[in-house]
Order: C-alpha cells, then structure tokens, then sequence
C-alpha cells in the first residue's frame, strides 16, 4: 500500500511519461489549434453551453495536463492559469500556448498546494476538467483548496466522469456490474495500467496509478458546507473518452462517448456548478 506522500510520485511519474505520448496524438490535436485560433478543445466545446461568458475572469485550471482546456478557455477569452503536478505535462502545455501564440500562465504543483504555489492569489474561475478529481484522496481538502483560491462571489466549474461511471467494473461487457467503490475510501485504487486513453503504439514503463472515487454527496456536501451555492447540476449520458471499452460508441454529433445498450441506466459524466459566497 501507497503512503500518502507516495502517491504524488506515482501519479507524477505516470502522467510525465503519457504527457509526450497526449501532445502527440490525434485525439488531443495540437496542429488543430496552431493552425485553426478559433479551434477550442472537445470538452470545452461541450461544456460551452453552460460555460457562458468567460470573457475577462481570471480563471485557475487545476490539473490542467497540457493545456489544450486551459489554452480553449483562454480563447473564450478568461485570463487563464494552469496548474498541474506533472512538470512534463506543463513543459507541453507552454509549448502548444507558445505555438497558438496564446499567453497562459503555468505553475508546477500539487493541487492541495495550489495556494501557496500561487502566493494566496484568487481567481474569477476555479475550472477543473475530466479525470481530474480522482487522483485526490479527499475532496473535502479539494473545496477548501477551491474556496481558498476563489474570489467572493467566484465561480466553480467542474466537467468529471460521474462516480458510478467509476464504480462499474470496466472488464465486464455482458452488461453494468460494479466492481468498485462508489464513495470514497481511505485506501486508494492501486491500479497497472500498461496504456492510455489515446492511440499509440509506445510502451509504458510507469504502469502504476493511485487514485480514488467521490461520491457525488461527498463533493456536493464538501461545497456547501462552506457555503457555496450550487448553481447547476447536469448529468450526462457521454464521456470524452472510451471508459468502458467495448461497450461504447463515439457520438459524432457530441464529439464524446457514449453507451450503446443501457444508455439510460448509468450517469457517464456530469457538470457541476458553484458560487462561493460573498461572506
Ligand atoms: C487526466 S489528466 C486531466 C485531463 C485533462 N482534463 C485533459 O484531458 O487534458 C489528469 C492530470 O492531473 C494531474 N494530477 C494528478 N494528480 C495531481 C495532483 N495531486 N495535483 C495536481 N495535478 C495532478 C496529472 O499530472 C494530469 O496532468
């Protein structure tokens, strides 16, 4: 078992070693956004709807990867900060900012760190996408990181995979079975997984992932215990990536994922929407 300082590391060396393999596939499409500035990420473009106007907020992506949200929410015009624990990750990030010529800011640090990386600074935006709160062991220290970095009155976003999309057992296709916990737990999931979730033919040497579900109570109970207004719920029967292979199906006209039988039994993803209060 993983102590808890242990599972920065292995979360860190796992995704440093996808980050080149993310920048250069086809799914995350860098040359997309260098030749086209108006093209905006496939989560991006979904959430946008309920985005709204971002124009002019200053906005915090936190577990941002490389950037390809961060640098879409940028185009829509927020002043935008990315945040993220692996170094490779960012290295990538600022280069595709760089190519688009697009100015982000990126700093190099672990979530819960977060407000002192960025010396107590606040944000208009807190905005968190896909496959971000799982590689957190608690997501009540998560809102306080969050309320800690907003502004009075500031706004979450959060577009995630839904926690019992999580808890189905992902190697069984004669129908939806759970296999894992739904809330969260003290021990993390301690998983090998040898690829990724875009096309490639590299072969990974950092297979170990430490990650943990939160069930949607929990990281609702943890915002407004300090008070947030919750401010939209959406449940979704789609997810950007094939989370349950073999028994999905990509949605051209949603650019993501989703079921091909069963489409009404299982929440894929949701968005979550919070203000913090103007105490
Ligand atoms: C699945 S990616 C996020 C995906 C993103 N929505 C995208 O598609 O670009 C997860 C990111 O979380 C970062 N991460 C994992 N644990 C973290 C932590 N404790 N603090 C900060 N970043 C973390 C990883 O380095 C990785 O870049």
């Amino acid at each position: 078992m993983a102590t808890m300082d242990d599972y920065l590391e292995v979360n860190r060396l796992n995704w440093d070693e996808r980050a080149a393999v993310h920048a250069a596939s086809a799914e995350y499409g860098f040359d997309r956004f260098v030749t086209d500035p108006g093209h905006l990420s496939d989560v991006v473009r979904f959430d946008r709807p309920l985005l709204g106007d971002v124009t002019g907020l200053t906005g915090i992506h936190l577990q941002c990867h490389i950037g390809t949200d961060t640098l879409s929410l940028a185009r829509l015009g927020a002043r935008m900060t990315g945040l993220d624990l692996s170094p490779v990750s960012l290295a990538q990030a600022r280069r595709l900012a760089t190519d688009a010529g697009a100015v982000v800011e990126y700093v190099e640090a672990d979530t819960y760190s977060a407000p002192a990386a960025l010396d107590g600074r606040t944000f208009d935006l807190v905005y968190t996408g896909v496959g971000a709160l799982c590689w957190l062991p608690d997501i009540d220290r998560w809102a306080g990181v969050v309320d800690d970095l907003l502004e009075p009155g500031g706004r979450l976003f959060v577009r995630e995979g839904h926690p019992m999309m999580w808890a189905v057992d992902e190697t069984r296709t004669d129908g939806i079975t759970l296999g894992y916990a739904y809330f969260e737990t003290p021990e993390p999931f301690d998983f090998e997984e040898s690829g990724t979730y875009v096309e490639n033919d590299h072969e990974f040497v950092n297979t170990r992932q430490l990650s943990w579900n939160h069930g949607i109570g929990e990281i609702l109970t943890a915002l407004l215990s300090r008070g947030f207004e919750v401010t939209g719920f959406a449940e979704h029967r789609s997810v950007p990536w094939e989370a349950l292979p073999g028994r999905m199906v990509r949605d051209g006209d949603l650019d993501e994922w989703r079921m091909v039988d069963e489409a009404e039994r299982l929440p894929l993803s949701y968005t979550l929407q919070a203000r913090k209060p103007v105490r």
